[in-house]
């Protein structure tokens, strides 16, 4: 399968997925706290999804993936499965949803601080959403994969960040992971120009420390190999036009597309 370019009948269907996926991580927010475990929010979010929406958690039995959404704490990168651990005060938390609805997926993710976090978390949380946007504010058409990745890769390591390599934004549409692999490393003016129609994710995995991961024996779980804290933000965005559409946008974020965040070090 190659890279597909959505009709306006499917950006439209895509429109009601993403916005789905991004009212599961508002609904969600009042209740990620100290002493909730990551299991109640999984329960949570499906009834949510599949009771109020009306639609599916992707997540769930794809390719034996055994919960609704993905919970990644501290060191942990991404995939991380719910489980009984309750949250404590200083976690870092991701929580990756992704829903179909009429076909259609839509996938978002965001970071929560449980209670107070260190300086050194929640920098690398702040950066870590910065780079997304800086990402996510170059799309537009004739724009190379490469340039997003390099620029993302350039202000994460000014900031002393280590960009993970072996995950990557994607493709989505009727299909959950589509061509094409959206790198956040690499360099300018490499890989597919982007054209109006296209619809992807940009979900930067960014560590404190080294960039290596390893994953556990639970087949999904990735955490850092020096156990340094990791953070990942998502948003999936359509290219339009003249630029970019961020098909899961949340209300606190309509700012940030015109008002970029200072891309320098913090
Ligand atoms: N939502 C993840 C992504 O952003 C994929 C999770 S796959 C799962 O691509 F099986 F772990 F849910
Ligand atoms: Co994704
Ligand atoms: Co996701």
């Amino acid at each position: 399968m190659s890279v597909t370019i959505k009709t306006p009948e499917e950006i439209e269907k895509m429109r009601v997925a993403g916005r789905l996926a991004a009212d599961v991580l508002l609904m969600i927010e009042p209740y990620v706290k100290e002493g909730v475990t990551t299991e109640a929010l999984d329960k949570r979010c499906h009834d949510y999804i599949t009771q109020v929406q009306q639609a599916i958690p992707a997540p769930l039995n794809y390719r034996g993936f055994p919960k609704s959404i993905c919970t990644s704490i501290n060191h942990q990168v991404c995939h991380g499965i719910p489980n009984d651990r309750k949250l404590k005060n200083g976690d870092i938390v991701n929580m990756d949803i992704t829903v179909i609805k009429d076909g259609y997926h839509g996938d978002t993710s965001k970071m929560f601080i449980v209670g107070e976090s260190s300086v050194r978390a929640q920098r690398l949380v702040e950066i870590t959403y910065q780079a997304m946007w800086i990402g996510i504010r170059m799309v537009k058409p004739s724009v190379y994969l490469g340039d997003i990745g390099h620029e993302i890769q350039r202000f994460a390591e000014s900031n002393r960040c280590s960009v993970v390599r072996e995950y990557c934004g994607h493709g989505i549409g009727k299909d959950f992971h589509e061509e094409p692999q959206v790198l956040h490393y690499g360099l300018p003016k490499t890989g597919l120009q982007l054209t109006a129609g296209m619809t992807f994710t940009i979900e930067p995995m960014l560590n404190a420390g080294k960039r290596h991961v390893r994953q556990l024996g639970d087949g999904w779980t990735v955490i850092t190999k020096d156990h340094s804290l990791s953070a990942q933000w998502e948003h999936t965005v359509l290219v339009t036009d003249t630029g970019v559409e961020v098909l899961t946008l949340r209300p606190d974020e309509h700012a940030l597309l015109e008002n970029p965040p200072i891309s320098q070090a913090v």
